[in-house]
């Protein structure tokens, strides 16, 4: 079965007509061009696939993109501003936080969600809120150290 849906994607309110076994890392990638968001597991296992629903991660390979109506998504598209990269990008950037960068949009929207609630979050708290996050290249120290960096600058 298929319906209307509407919700709104990266501020921008979308109305689509989506079968209902549509998941919503397919509707976002293949209806919405939003390849940012990155299939990694395929079963809700690393992390890859997360982006914001209504401000809190989801994991978009396990999520129907119908139960997504009247709810506001985002992907790490949203993240960069007028050709200028936000500060967890940044971050990630300067500290070498992204290798291959395959992790990198599910690491960065779940650290998003992170410093919207709490702007300040030590070492431990960064490691627990992406202890769903998966990455085989960084060792993740130097992801953590790029959500401090982000912080800081947020903070600043
Ligand atoms: S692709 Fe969704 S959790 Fe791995
Ligand atoms: S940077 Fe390669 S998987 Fe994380």
């Amino acid at each position: 079965m298929k319906r209307v849906v509407s919700l709104t994607v990266n501020g921008r309110e979308v109305e689509d007509i989506i079968p209902d076994n549509l998941l919503l890392i397919d509707y976002l990638r293949e209806r919405r061009g939003l390849t940012g968001t990155k299939q990694g597991c395929d079963g809700g296992e690393c992390g890859a696939c997360t982006v914001l629903v209504n401000g809190r991660p989801r994991l978009s390979c396990v999520t129907l993109a119908a139960s997504c109506a009247g709810a506001e998504v985002e992907t790490v598209e949203a993240q960069a501003h007028g050709g200028r990269l936000s500060a967890l990008q940044r971050a990630f950037h300067e500290n070498l936080g992204a290798q291959c960068g395959f992790c990198t949009p599910g690491m960065i929207m779940t650290a998003e969600a992170l410093l919207r609630d709490e702007p300040d979050p030590d070492e431990d708290r960064i490691r627990e809120a992406l202890g769903g996050n998966l990455c085989r290249c960084t060792g993740y120290v130097k992801i953590i150290r790029s959500v401090r960096a982000a912080a800081e600058e947020l903070k600043a």
